[in-house]
């Protein structure tokens, strides 16, 4: 199986990215289109999502394919996000996978999203394998795993409500920062005073146990708008301008200690130091260095650069030589689902 090409597809958001990639592990081409259509309207507008992907796919493709010196006819089977995503992205993704499968003859592999990010870091670090705790934050999912081996996933916890990198766009637009929302903030927060602003730690509650209600669960939406409160404060007495800066780094440690918190809670109480940071939001700086810290000294972050923690193709073809390697292959009626199930995934309390 290794030594396998794989051509991976992702379009489930506002990328469209395809890379190329030896399996199991050996990237040769990777393109990635980020979308900036929607910066206009503070959010992904799905329908030009959709549309944007159709445009570029086929240029996407070539261009990652160019920079592995490879042909399509050199592909020996096709990876490509079915969901969880937005539909009508989605679809752009599959129908281009499902006919270039047809068309070459080649086996198809459908990708759960939030499984590619899980593989996104073993691309740049081989020590990036199971078992760990992983801990995947995106602008849809927030989930706390135990991923013993791969395939294997249990559900620890997940956000009750808005994601975290939600939180980061909703409050980004709040402060009228450009979408996505994440980076804007980051930016800003880094010449913010993040004690400046006591924001609440949303599930962080003392003498929680391992069994308690919630004990790994996340919520945002509490601390979104705290943040508006606060804003409609200021506003009232006097100019924002001056405070957004402090009121992103305030945000921003305020996620930043729910996260930690709640992953400590679970490398406690498995005994398991090794922690993956994946998921767009993972990109964040102050938030892998919050990780990293807490880990000291026995523990280890395992985690990509930017590029890979973002959405991207290279995870998904990674994903999918992992599954291909187990013979999952779909079928060419196989369809995207906005819902998609996560593959493997025990929903057990601890
Ligand atoms: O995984 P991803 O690229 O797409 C989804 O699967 O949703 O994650 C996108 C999310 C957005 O909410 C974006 O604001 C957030 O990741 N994000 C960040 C940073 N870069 C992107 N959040 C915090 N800090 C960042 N530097
Ligand atoms: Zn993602």
């Amino acid at each position: 199986m290794s030594g396998r090409l794989i051509l991976g597809l992702e379009t489930s958001c506002d990328e469209t990215s395809a890379a190329v990639l030896k399996a199991p592990d050996t990237l040769e081409g990777h393109v990635i289109c980020s979308q900036d259509e929607h910066t206009l309207y503070g959010g992904v507008v799905p329908e030009i999502a959709a549309r944007a992907h159709v445009q570029r796919i086929d240029e996407v493709v070539d261009r990652a394919l160019e920079e592995a010196g490879r042909a399509l006819t050199d592909v020996d089977a096709l990876a490509v996000t079915a969901g969880p995503g937005l539909i009508g992205a989605l679809l752009v993704g599959v129908c281009w996978a499902k006919a270039a499968a047809f068309g070459l003859g080649k086996p198809l592999v459908t990708v759960h999203h939030m499984e590619a990010h899980l593989f996104g870091p073993s691309l740049e670090n081989p020590e990036a394998v199971p078992p760990f705790v992983a801990l995947l934050v995106s602008g849809g999912h927030t989930l706390l795993l135990h991923v013993p081996e791969w395939g294997a996933y249990r559900l620890l916890g997940k956000t009750r409500d808005d994601a975290a990198g939600e939180a980061f766009d909703k409050v980004a637009r709040l402060l009228g920062m450009p979408y996505p929302g994440g980076p804007a903030i980051e930016a800003a927060a880094s010449r913010g005073d993040e004690a400046r602003y006591h924001f609440p730690r949303p599930m962080l509650r003392r003498n929680q146990h391992p069994g308690d209600d919630g004990f790994y669960d996340f919520s945002f939406s509490g601390l979104k708008t705290a943040v508006v409160t606060l804003v409609r404060e200021i506003e009232a007495d006097r100019a924002l301008e001056p405070e957004k800066e402090n009121i992103a780094a305030s945000f921003q440690a305020a996620v930043a200690d729910v996260l930690t918190e709640k992953t400590m809670h679970a490398v406690e109480e498995l005994d398991c130091p090794r922690v993956l940071f994946g998921g767009g939001v993972a990109a964040n700086r102050r938030l892998c260095e919050a990780l990293a810290k807490r880990l000291e000294p026995k523990g280890v972050l395992l985690n990509a650069s930017p590029r890979l923690s973002l959405d991207n193709g290279a995870m998904v073809a990674r994903a999918g030589a992992f599954r291909l390697e187990r013979g999952e292959v779909a079928s060419l009626d196989a369809s995207a689902d906005p819902n998609l199930p996560f593959p493997g995934l025990i929903e057990a309390s601890t």
